[in-house]
């Protein structure tokens, strides 16, 4: 019988091991999950010091390092597991969105591991994965909740329905969050990554600069749209012009008032997105969660109202672990996929 028709008819496991597999982009990340919420091993090899010397990841570099990093990587989980692979139930891996080449790495590992230890293969959406990180952050989580997905590719306002389906209330008609944190911290001569290091700029500085909150209101959209673009752009001009009247700039009152306005927005849209369903829990994914203004915003506005579920920063950013408890839902639906399976370099938030 060939592969995909004998993993077909897998029985489905309720306390499922998973082995999940992140490399959409500078993360080789491999984790072991049971059930989707207990975390057995956690690996993640990053390769951010190597695109540091660029200013922002080179998806060369990043292809060459997951190839170098995944086989240590996957070794590594298990090993600190304790499980040898018979105790893996299925392997799930992101098939997108992300880098293609970095990947295509992932995917061609993960499509090799299932078919060599005959287990189920599981594709994963890595933006489900970054929402389905607050399952590992709250073992008690269940929807219905509104999530706030804010990392560098996307910034967006889901509904969590229930376990398999997001309504999106609102997202960025053009850049993402964590991309206008990095833009701005090229312009200030940050290094790359740029969030963290626009945040400890920012932690010594004042809000004094007026840069403008984008579609804080009046906007025909929904009024749950982000725009980050118009506010990069007004740093931008902001340092550029301070250059050419050869005035000094602070950049730490620079970084500070950017992330007041980057990130007030968000904090603003939550509470409303809560208001207009009603719902009682918040929750907090990708990259730019892991930022302590936000995470303390959020604190601050929602502590003893409603649940606020803020995943640890490890699980904000990429790992394999957010990976393995998405795919473990998806192994509970007998999503599987075949051999064939490919990466894609845009995949819908759905
Ligand atoms: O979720 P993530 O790891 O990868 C994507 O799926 O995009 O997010 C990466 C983004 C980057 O833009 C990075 O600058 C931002 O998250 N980020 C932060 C912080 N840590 C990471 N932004 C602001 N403050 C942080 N502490
Ligand atoms: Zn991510």
């Amino acid at each position: 019988m060939k592969y995909y028709e004998k993993i077909k008819t897998t029985p489905i496991k309720k306390d499922a091991i998973i082995l999940g597999i992140e490399t959409s982009c500078d993360e080789t990340a491999v984790a072991i999950v049971r059930a989707g919420r207990e975390i057995l091993a956690d690996e993640i090899i990053s390769s951010a010091t190597e695109h540091a010397k660029y200013g922002g990841v080179v998806p060369e570099i990043a292809s060459r390092s997951h190839t170098e990093a995944i086989l240590t990587a996957t070794e590594n989980a298990l090993k600190n597991s304790g499980l040898n692979k018979d105790d893996i139930d299925a392997i799930a891996v992101t098939e997108g969105a992300g880098l293609l080449g970095a990947l295509l790495v992932g995917v061609s590992f993960a499509k090799s591991l299932a078919f060599a230890w005959n287990k189920p293969l599981v594709p994963v959406s890595h933006i489900r994965g970054h929402i389905s990180a607050s399952y590992l952050a709250d073992k008690d989580l269940k929807p219905p909740f509104i999530t706030i997905l804010c990392s560098g590719g996307h910034t967006a306002i889901c509904e969590v329905k229930d376990y398999y389906t997001l309504k999106v209330l609102g997202s960025t008609i053009d850049d993402a969050v964590g991309e206008a944190f990095d833009k701005v911290a090229r312009v200030l001569s940050l290094p790359y990554p740029g969030g963290p290091n626009i945040e400890r700029l920012a932690e010594k500085g004042q809000n004094n600069i007026k840069f403008p909150k984008m579609l804080a209101n009046n906007y025909e959209g929904s009024e749950f749209d982000f725009s980050y673009s118009g506010l990069k752009t007004a740093v931008i001009n902001y340092v550029h012009r301070a250059e050419q009247l050869g005035q000094q700039i602070v950049k730490e009152d620079v970084a500070c008032s950017f992330q007041h306005s980057a990130i007030d927005v968000i904090v603003d849209k939550a509470e409303k997105a809560l208001k207009l369903t009603g719902y009682k829990t918040l929750a907090v994914s990708g990259g730019v969660g892991a930022n302590g203004y936000l995470r303390k915003a959020l604190k601050d506005r929602f502590s003893g109202k409603i649940k606020l579920v803020i995943p640890e920063k490890r699980y904000c950013t990429d790992n394999g672990a957010m990976i393995a408890s998405e795919g473990y839902l998806q192994y509970l639906n007998g999503n599987f996929a075949d051999l064939t399976l490919n990466a894609k370099a845009v995949v819908p938030i759905k």
